[in-house]
């Protein structure tokens, strides 16, 4: 059996990104693909209560380190549960944040070191990557007008109003999209940097062009989570 590919959606709240990967993923279920469509922090039921506490907007006060824990315990607990299963049925995981995520909000963001992240990303998950990151790029003052309005008007979140993340400033914001841009400059192969700063048509034609290139290459071999755990290399 192929082993599955696995790919992330990464970028500022309003970027877009879980409206894309929602539509990404019936792409390629029409096209006869088993697919997983995720989220981080949650994913799982361990996952989604550390998300109902990381996000909820009256835990005002949780420092930089602590968020790092309880995003790496959800990971983990996914990884072990629904991703790296998934991949060795042959799935396609589609998982709407992952470990760069961390970097950018609670390294670039919050400012906790990067040697500590990969630390704990070490011990976590073997320091597993995605084959493949689509990044939903746009100005922070964009993503912030658009990201609020979402939220307050979804029944998902926070008595529809804004959680506990999207009460930072505007200088958070500009810190995580910096600190994005490293990560895509860091690894130029993994990412896919899509223009998400204009109209949703423009924004849905970038990504139906990557998922059709993605859909071309060919799956790589990858190590799972809990097999470099084990000591495996
Ligand atoms: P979202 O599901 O609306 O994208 O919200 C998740 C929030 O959690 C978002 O503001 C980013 C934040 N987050 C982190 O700060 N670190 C992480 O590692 C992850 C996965 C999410």
């Amino acid at each position: 059996m192929t082993r599955g590919r696995f790919i992330t959606f990464e970028g500022l709240d309003g970027s877009g990104k879980s409206t894309h990967l929602r539509e990404c993923a019936s792409r390629l279920r029409d096209s006869g693909l088993d697919v997983v469509a995720t989220k981080e922090p949650g994913g799982t039921e361990l996952g989604d209560a550390i998300r109902a506490l990381f996000l909820d907007p009256r835990r005002v006060a949780i420092e930089g380190g602590v968020e790092l824990l309880l995003v790496f315990a959800s990971r983990r607990q996914h990884l072990i549960e629904v991703i790296d299963p998934a991949l060795e049925r042959g799935a396609w995981v589609l998982c709407d944040r992952f470990t760069d995520s961390t970097h950018a909000y609670q390294g670039a963001g919050r400012g906790v070191p990067r040697e500590r992240i990969a630390a704990i990303d070490e011990a976590a998950t073997g320091t597993r990557r995605p084959d493949r990151t689509l990044l939903f790029d746009l100005p922070a003052e964009v993503a912030r007008g658009r990201g609020q309005s979402e939220k307050r008007r979804s029944a998902e979140s926070f008595e529809r109003g804004i959680d506990r993340i999207d009460r930072e400033d505007l200088e958070f914001y500009r810190r995580v999209r910096q600190g994005y841009l490293e990560l895509l400059s860091d690894e130029p192969e993994r990412f896919v940097r899509i223009d998400s700063s204009g109209p949703v048509e423009q924004t849905r034609s970038a990504v139906r062009q990557a998922l059709d290139r993605l859909l071309l290459e060919q799956a790589p071999a990858t190590t799972t989570a809990t097999d470099r755990s084990q000591g495996a290399p």
